[in-house]
């Protein structure tokens, strides 16, 4: 249903996937079908052109939409028989029109509200398709109905929660479960860890101790060693659970994680015990990271 250009860099492996389910969900709730749209994903610079060209605004935006049918009397709902005059015989589609989505502002969103990139630009899908079925939020009613359907489309493909596809608690009680699988036979210490990927997926793990000591792997870097091992190399977040009390990551780990999330949410506790929670910058300031070698 969508088409997808990615103009930018950094569009996360699973997010056309998850765009075209919220397109699909969008269209399902309306009670549409045999639509397309276009989508183009551009990074700050190209869409504040657009804004300007188009809209005569100089700034850049998260989201642009620009209709190809002006509903009457309503939304796309309300106006099957234009749906009907609007079927392109070539395409075998009914051309909604076009989506601009800056991967930049994404971005800043996703981190501003604690969530995944992917979420992000499927909420920012989701307002956009609605937009071109005729939805607005220039009145107050107007506004309340759209952001109904929005609440019902995230719902509806899954990321219901404004903190994203997990809270807190939920990557909390995946490191935790990881506890019973700490080898930790000469410290007796158990640390579990899970790690939130920028694209929504989770990799746990747990520490791994060694009969030469020196070789010991935290929980922290078991976690991400899976993550950017399957290809996920930017983290949101990590919970990191402790049998006994909750325990900051050590040095080693900050610096390991730094590497993948400079601004992560680091999210500690003990079992069953209160969650504290910090950003890796405040655990690891002025640091040396990838850029510093690039300079
Ligand atoms: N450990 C972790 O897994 N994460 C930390 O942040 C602190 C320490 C593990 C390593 C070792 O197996 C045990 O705890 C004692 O140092």
């Amino acid at each position: 249903m969508l088409d997808i250009e990615c103009a930018a860099r950094g569009l996360p492996q699973d997010a056309p996937a998850l765009m075209e389910r919220v397109a699909k969900s969008v269209c399902r709730l309306e009670g549409i079908d045999g639509v397309g749209a276009y989508v183009r994903v551009v990074d700050d610079e190209a869409i504040h052109a657009i804004n300007r060209a188009e809209r005569g605004v100089d700034r850049p935006t998260d989201v642009l939409s620009f209709p190809s049918i002006a509903w009457r009397g309503g939304t796309a709902r309300d106006d099957r028989a234009r749906l009907r005059r609007e079927y392109d015989p070539e395409t075998g589609l009914c051309f909604l029109g076009d989506i601009v989505i800056s991967i930049d502002r994404a971005r800043e969103q996703a981190a501003e509200y604690g969530h995944s990139l992917a979420r992000e630009l499927g909420y920012l899908t989701a307002h956009a398709m609605l937009h071109l079925c005729g939805y607005d939020h220039m009145t107050d009613g107007d506004k309340a109905a759209m952001r109904a359907m929005e609440e019902k489309v995230m719902q509806d493909v899954s990321l219901p929660r404004e903190g994203g596809f997990l809270t807190d608690e939920e990557l909390f009680e995946r490191a935790e479960s990881m506890l019973e699988r700490a080898y930790a036979p000469y410290s007796r210490f158990r640390v579990g860890a899970c790690v939130l990927t920028e694209d929504g997926r989770t990799f746990t793990g747990c520490n791994i101790e060694n009969a030469s000591y020196g070789g010991t792997i935290c929980a922290e870097r078991t976690a991400a060693v899976k993550a950017v091992s399957e290809g996920a190399t930017k983290f949101i977040a990590i919970a990191i659970a402790a049998e006994q009390e909750a325990a900051w990551p050590c040095g080693l780990c900050r610096q390991f994680l730094r590497e993948f999330g400079p601004k992560m949410r680091v999210i500690v506790g003990k079992k069953g015990g209160p969650l504290y929670t910090a950003t890796l910058e405040e655990l690891l300031p002025r640091s040396f990271g990838p850029e510093d070698l690039l300079k």
